[in-house]
């Protein structure tokens, strides 16, 4: 009787040969249209050999005849999640007419794939991950963690997409990982705590990208990492700023990175730009909102100061507005 384990290990034997399969088909005369998808996105052939990219073709059910004829059995590619099987009992590929990038667990197993159309298809998602099975958990894993992790990075670059993973790497930078298209998780957290000992949140930068920011600073703050944030941009990516601006100019947004209390500041200085006193006066006030929830005396006056210097204003009266704020929190607060 097949045991758990022995289901396991055919698992990532599918993915494995999955993987090949849509690597294969990348390099075969057919993918036209997948190899300008990825030359328009600037991605080089390294690249594609370094992440091991493939394509999944237009057809209904190619994965599932080719490992058919591997001898694996329907209940095994069902329990893969890279086939599914339709109400009148047919089967199917999970992935059509998608580049195929394989998603390895931090021993570089491949344990499923995220799949991007290359073409617009219409009601299809842009992006599609494997679901859940039985080796593929997506709150567990990290988008290019395992190739981090060789590195023995001392600071590891958190981005939100897995196009941003690629291309940063293709600039130079081999120390990146994202999560799997949903909010990053604790068990993520501990695992890149694990591997690292700083971490540089560079997610992107809009509303959705700064909300997750600040909740990541939180979450990583809690389990004790080192951590910073980057502001972006408003509505740029990583993966754009890199393309545009250059490695260089990368290199020193990530030097620029905040600890949590200064990345608020920047977020709010970034979200009202001040053009007059009105403006001026707001954004201060939200700075010392924010200074007030800072425990360290310490650190309030460092803030305060670099404020006062920057605006021209008088750091006592800095302080004192961030008292009259703690006051405020003190009695709301009980
Ligand atoms: N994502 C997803 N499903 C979607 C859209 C996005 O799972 N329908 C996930 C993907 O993992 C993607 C990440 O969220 O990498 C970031 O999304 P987005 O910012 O839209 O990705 P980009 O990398 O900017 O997309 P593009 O390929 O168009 O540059
Ligand atoms: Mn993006």
């Amino acid at each position: 009787m097949a045991t758990e384990a022995d289901n396991i290990g055919v698992l990532y034997e599918i993915h494995t040969i999955a993987m090949n399969f849509y690597r294969n088909y990348l390099h075969s005369a057919k993918a036209k249209t997948a190899w300008q998808y990825l030359r328009g996105r600037g991605i080089t052939k390294e690249t594609v050999r370094e992440f091991a990219l493939g394509a999944a073709s237009d057809q209904w059910d190619g994965l599932y005849r080719y490992l058919k004829r591997k001898g694996f059995s329907d209940d095994d590619l069902l329990d893969s999640g890279l086939v599914a099987k339709s109400k009148n009992g047919r089967y199917y590929d999970r992935f059509r007419s998608r580049i195929m990038f394989p998603i390895c667990n931090i021993a570089g197993q491949v344990i499923g794939f995220t799949g991007r159309l290359y073409e617009e298809t219409d009601g299809q998602p842009k992006y599609l991950n494997s679901s859940e099975t039985a080796i593929f958990k997506k709150r567990d894993h990290l988008y290019g963690l395992h190739l981090a992790a060789q590195w023995c990075c001392n600071v590891l670059i958190l981005v939100e997409g897995t196009m941003d993973v690629i291309m940063l790497n293709q600039a130079g930078f081999c120390n990146v990982a994202a999560p799997l298209g949903t909010a990053l998780t604790e068990e993520q957290l501990q695992l890149i705590s694990r591997h690292t000992k700083e971490l540089i949140i560079c997610f992107d930068g809009d509303t959705v990208g700064m909300a997750a920011t600040r909740k990541a600073l939180s979450m990583a703050t809690n389990i004790g990492l080192n951590v910073r944030a980057v502001t972006l941009p408003y509505g740029k990516d990583p993966m754009e700023l890199i393309q545009k601006q250059g490695a260089d100019n990368f290199s020193d947004l990530l030097l620029s990175a905040h600890k949590p209390i200064a990345y608020e500041i920047a977020a709010a200085e970034q979200a009202c730009p001040i053009t007059d006193d009105e403006s001026l006066i707001r954004y201060l006030q939200t700075a010392a909102q924010i200074l007030a929830k800072e425990t360290s005396a310490l650190v309030v006056d460092v803030h305060a100061g670099t404020i006062a210097r920057k605006y021209g204003i008088s750091k006592d009266v800095m302080l004192s507005e961030i008292k009259s704020y703690r006051r405020k929190l003190n009695t709301e607060g009980g």
